[in-house]
């Protein structure tokens, strides 16, 4: 395309329809705003992208590099096209939403080579009114059987230099998912991951993922210096290509969310919309709840997951933890540390954990049936060290044994990467049918999974429910490990708008001893770099604006004894009929409401950064003409997050959709509220 071509795509809306000589075809989105075009220019593919009759993303590229072929990518044409339409309604069993309606245009255009291989390919696009997804599909075909893809050229060609917040992509170090955001503009970008959010000067937000990760390598995004174009990488096998495949073939969508605020962002299910319906016909034994666990107490150094006095998993702590979940409504305790492999150092030799023989001071058996005449979940942990085929040597014979003990909820993780023997890149193609076979086993013997260190979420949780929750992202645990791994006040407000974007995020919220110091050996915390940066009632609100239907009453037990605002924890609900952003800004607050599932209740949950805010809200959700109760949990008297964490003040109000509320917050603070009927 020519400059004085881009100069008129500004005015028209159809302006990346392919110019003359070339050949093109578009998709308007059910709302008539974005149009998505796919054309063909000296034997080049590209798409684009223009929402109310002004460019998002000008013709970028597509296409592929194999290993041992020629690439496909740079003598095509297009050789036919098909449009459907699509309107349908689907629930979840668990979610942020119960319900999700699918509407969507679908445009598939048939590349064919013109060179004499004729190697063949189709793409298609759907557009919703909330964004848009597009995907390569490789049919069988006599000149592309198997192949190894070096390198997919797709790009990301956004038609402003628009401000991104972003996590390095790629780097060796473990849980190379939890890192702290930054923000800065396309054009200075090195490789990131996804979901990218994208902030334009008129308000326009995108957000750059994808979908339905099956059988490929997660994608990170190359910018180039001084350039709007972000480019797709793969992560690698260890042998340097990126996915090994036969045809016929699907790649994983390419995804662009599209907003005209930060607060339409959310609830985010166009990913969702993006994989197949659930595979789990009966979905009942797959449960939302709260769990406490033994957990925290091994990050602050009261415990050990190793055997020794301070053994945290011994039968005595966990029938206190099942008494408390039992008593205080939560549904599930996480024990970690139950099982041999923790005595050496795991992280290099995580080839030695067993995952069916419990430390001698753990009765498996004993407590898996005392927490179930409880009614509570016992959470079984297979800490792997990323020494996968170790694990998955025991998977089958693992969860086999979980299911015969009713055990029906597991919490994997994968400490450590590609530098172990055995290990594979956390994204790569080898993790991603990893986490699948985890899901699949998981869910033939009725058991949900929370992975810790996994590949990202491309929302499979819709075909796979019983993919309940993960981490990928700086959780809490950075709160306990000091020096510079706390997480800064502001983290949480960048996590809903970007991390959250994905799915579901096993947080661990619900530390009330705030300043908690090591007893260990480890470095003595400070009171500033080396414990949670929120004030507590922050971490009553975190249940609320960070989804997940699972959540943790992270902090030891005992620090809940007394408390009268862990009655929050108690009431909060974990899966919800609807959910609505009442304010927020990337990296400032944010304000959530959601309503219980089933029931007439509504929890509200705001959060801030460094700074002390009030934040007004209309409660105009809320059904006309009936009369409701808010109760509000706020920071206290003098509270801030830096030297006085701990007030909280709890008061009752009462409120209606007519009601405004001011939100007044702490420094690193933030409100949690429930709404009940009057009575
Ligand atoms: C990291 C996980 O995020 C954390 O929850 C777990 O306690 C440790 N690994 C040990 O498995
Ligand atoms: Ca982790």
């Amino acid at each position: 395309m020519t400059s004085l071509q881009l100069a008129a795509c500004a005015a028209l809306a159809f302006c990346l329809a392919p110019a003359a000589g070339a050949q093109g075809s578009s998709v308007t989105s059910p709302d008539g705003r974005t149009v998505v075009s796919l054309a063909v220019t000296d034997g080049q593919l590209r798409w684009s992208v223009a929402r109310d009759g002004r460019p998002v993303v000008m013709p970028s590229r597509l296409g592929f590099t194999f290993r041992h072929a020629s690439a496909l990518g740079d003598s095509l044409r297009l050789a036919d096209s098909m449009r459907s339409e699509f309107d349908e309604r689907f629930t979840m069993p668990l979610g942020e939403v119960a319900t999700v309606r699918d509407q969507h245009r679908e445009l598939r255009v048939k590349v064919v080579e013109t060179t004499a291989a004729a190697r063949e390919f189709w793409v298609t696009v759907r557009v919703f009114d909330d964004g848009l997804g597009f995907r390569y599909e490789l049919p069988a075909q006599p000149n592309l059987k198997d192949f190894e893809i070096m390198d997919e050229l797709t790009e990301f060609s956004m038609a402003e230099d628009m401000k991104a917040w972003w996590i390095p992509a790629n780097i060796s170090t473990p849980d190379r998912q939890e890192m702290l955001f930054s923000s800065g503009h396309i054009s200075k970008l090195d490789l990131v991951q996804t979901p990218l959010t994208l902030v334009g000067t008129s308000g326009l937000h995108v957000v750059i993922h994808e979908a339905n990760l099956v059988d490929y390598a997660g994608m990170a995004l190359q910018g180039r210096s001084e350039s709007r174009t972000l480019k797709t990488s793969l992560a690698r096998w260890k042998d340097g290509s990126a996915v090994k495949g036969r045809t016929p073939f699907v790649t994983p969508w390419r995804t662009l969310q599209l907003a005209d605020g930060a607060e339409q962002l959310v609830p985010s299910v166009l990913g969702l919309k993006l994989n197949p319906p659930s595979r789990i016909a009966d979905t009942h034994w797959i449960r939302p709840m709260k769990y406490d666990g033994i957990w925290w107490g091994m990050h602050v150094n009261t415990m050990t997951w190793s055997s020794g006095a301070l053994h945290g998993a011994t039968t005595a702590n966990t029938k206190a933890y099942i008494d408390f979940a039992a008593a205080n409504g939560l549904g599930g305790t996480l024990v970690e540390g139950w099982n041999l492999g923790w005595d050496t150092n795991w992280m290099l030799h995580g080839d030695g954990f067993s995952f069916t023989q419990p430390y001698p001071d753990y009765d498996l058996a004993g407590l898996a049936a005392y927490a179930r005449a409880k009614k509570v979940s016992l959470i079984v942990h297979n800490e792997t060290g990323s020494f996968v085929e170790n694990y998955e040597r025991q998977i089958d014979s693992a969860y086999a044994l979980y299911q015969r003990l009713g055990v029906t909820a597991i919490k994997t993780g994968y400490v450590g990467d590609t530098t172990n023997p055995g290990g594979h890149a956390h994204q790569g193609q080898y993790m991603v049918r990893h986490h699948r076979r985890v899901i699949e086993t998981a869910a033939s013997r009725g058991i949900s999974v929370v992975m810790h260190e996994p590949i990202k979420d491309t929302g499979e949780r819709r075909t796979w429910p019983n993919m309940i929750s993960r981490e990928g992202a700086r959780g809490q645990e950075y709160n306990a490990w000091g020096g510079e791994g706390g997480n800064p006040p502001e983290h949480e407000t960048i996590l809903f708008f970007t991390r959250m974007l994905s799915g579901p995020l096993d947080f661990t919220p619900g530390i009330f001893n705030l300043l908690v110091s090591r007893s260990g050996t480890n470095v003595p915390r400070t009171p500033v770099d080396a414990r949670p940066r929120t004030t507590l009632a922050k971490q009553l609100a975190l249940y609320v604006v960070l989804y997940s239907p699972v959540q943790m009453t992270a902090d030891l037990i005992e620090n809940y004894a007394g408390q009268p605002a862990f009655q929050f924890i108690r009431d909060v609900a974990v899966d919800w009929d609807t959910t609505r952003v009442l304010h927020g800004r990337i990296g400032d607050d944010v304000v959530v409401a959601r309503k219980t599932k089933g029931k007439d209740e509504w929890f509200v949950g705001a959060i801030t950064d460094e700074e002390a805010r009030t934040v007004d809200v209309s409660l105009d959700f809320l059904p006309k003409g009936r009369r409701y109760v808010a109760e509000v949990y706020a920071d206290g008297p003098k509270a801030n997050w830096r030297d006085n964490p701990l007030p909280v003040s709890i008061t009752s109000r009462p409120v209606d959709g007519s009601t405004r509320l001011r939100i007044a917050m702490a420094a690193g603070g933030g409100q949690a509220i429930r709404i009940r009927p009057a009575r």
